[in-house]
């Protein structure tokens, strides 16, 4: 018969020893991290163990070699160096990563049974310097211009990003995987314009292991472009003897001169007055006979531009000439008051003839007075003719 002293032994000391066996595991265990490492960089492969009872660790790579056991070498490879050996840590490191370094890391725990742990090596792939294609020097006005740009053995795939003068603009992208590494393609489609004549176009690379200093190609964009052409001028309203500047302002790409100066359809006709200094033209001292048209035309290879200037030399007596305006209105003015001045006397001496005598007495002084003064002092001194006027009209 087993008694309950002994019933109790049973189940506590396996259970006893059941709890120790479970902390000794929990606590010696391989414990490792995943490390990402820019090729050509060096990786630090640590493998820890809190609590070893002096157990023997070890480093293996993905093709399952061993590396390092304990701080014994064990794979002839110089890139591959011990760090640190102790019971709690074995750490490798390796050096110039390459692609094909890349995978499961292995840390084992010689306990029985071997316990490991996986560490992943993941390599960055960096993205080559850009070029940009599909640029041809120069490009004429309105042609159509693909630019890609073409980055490769980035891993993983890198981004392109395309800006115009600092600003961003959208490109197509395409990816392509070659091996473990991505080429990356991008795009941009532009129709060129002269405003786009020294406008640089850049492509740049953004990849994690550039994160400090992204990659960029640019291309700075020549456009070639027929000329526009206007001219500018000094005075508005040029007068005889004034000093006329002219100026041919004329865009084009390329530039183009010298530009063309004519009057009238011909050439210059004094050359000594008319002075033509680059895109210039100068007339020192106007003249009437300067009056006309006067053209400038300029070329490139692309094309022909011209712009007209029609001078009218002004009289530098406009204002007297534009006196007689001044004195017809007056004189119209004049002759309206004096016919209304005469249509008054006309109807007063006709009035007077039916009021009588008084009325007569300054009439008759006026009939042969040259003004109205006259014709009263005269009046004055014909009474007699006033009476006789006065029976006349009785
Ligand atoms: C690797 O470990 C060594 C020694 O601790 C240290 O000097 C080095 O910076 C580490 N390298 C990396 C990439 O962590
Ligand atoms: C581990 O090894 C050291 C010597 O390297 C020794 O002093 C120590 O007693 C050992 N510990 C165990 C638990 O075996
Ligand atoms: C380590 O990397 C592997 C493969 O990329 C992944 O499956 C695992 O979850 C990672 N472990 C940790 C702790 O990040
Ligand atoms: C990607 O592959 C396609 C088909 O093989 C090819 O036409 C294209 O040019 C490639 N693109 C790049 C960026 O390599
Ligand atoms: C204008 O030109 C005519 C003929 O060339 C000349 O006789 C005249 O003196 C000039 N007038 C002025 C203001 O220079
Ligand atoms: C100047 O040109 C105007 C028209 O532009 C014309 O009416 C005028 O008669 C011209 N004067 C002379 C002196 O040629």
């Amino acid at each position: 018969m087993l008694s309950i002293k002994s019933v109790c032994f049973f189940f506590i000391i396996p259970a006893a020893a059941y709890s120790t066996v479970k902390v000794r595991s929990q606590s010696q265990f391989p414990i490792v991290h995943n490390v990402t490492v820019t090729e050509g960089g060096t990786a630090n492969m640590t493998c820890r163990v809190e609590h070893n009872d002096n157990t023997s660790l070890q480093w293996s790579n993905p093709a399952q070699q061993t590396l390092f056991f304990g701080d014994k070498k064990a794979l002839r490879d110089n890139r591959i160096e011990l760090v640190r050996a102790s019971w709690q840590e074995l750490t490798i490191s390796i050096s110039e990563v390459t692609l094909q370094d890349e995978g499961l890391y292995t840390c084992s725990l010689f306990t029985m049974p071997i316990k490991t742990a996986k560490a992943y090596l993941t390599v960055l792939g960096v993205p080559e310097m850009p070029e940009i294609d599909g640029l041809t020097k120069p490009v004429k006005e309105g042609d159509h211009v693909t630019l890609t740009c073409i980055t490769s053995g980035s891993k993983p795939a890198a981004e392109i990003r395309w800006f115009r003068n600092e600003k961003e603009i959208k490109g197509a992208k395409e990816v392509n995987a070659s091996g473990k590494t991505f080429t990356v393609k991008s795009s941009v489609q532009l129709q060129v314009d002269r405003d786009d004549d020294g406008v640089a176009y850049t492509c740049r690379v953004d990849h994690v292991a550039l994160a400090l200093s992204p990659q960029q190609a640019t291309e700075v964009l020549e456009v070639h472009y027929a000329p526009r052409v206007e001219i500018t001028h000094s005075a508005v309203h040029p007068q005889e003897g004034d000093y006329l500047k002219l100026e041919c302002v004329s865009k084009g790409n390329p530039s183009p001169d010298p530009v063309l100066w004519t009057k009238d359809g011909s050439e210059l006709p004094d050359i000594d007055r008319m002075i033509v200094e680059g895109r210039e033209l100068t007339i020192t001292s106007l003249n009437k006979t300067d009056n006309g048209t006067y053209r400038c035309e300029a070329s490139n290879h692309l094309g022909t531009s011209s712009a007209e200037y029609v001078l009218y030399v002004y009289d530098p007596n406009a204002l007297e000439q534009r006196g007689p305006d001044h004195a017809l209105i007056g004189g119209v003015v004049a002759v309206v008051v004096f016919v209304t001045l005469c249509l008054i006397i006309v109807l007063g001496r006709y009035l007077a003839r039916h009021k009588g005598t008084y009325l007569t007495n300054e009439a008759k002084g006026a009939d042969d007075a040259p003004d109205a003064d006259t014709a009263i002092i005269n009046a004055d001194g014909n009474h007699a003719h006033a009476e006789e006027k006065k029976e006349y009209f009785i």
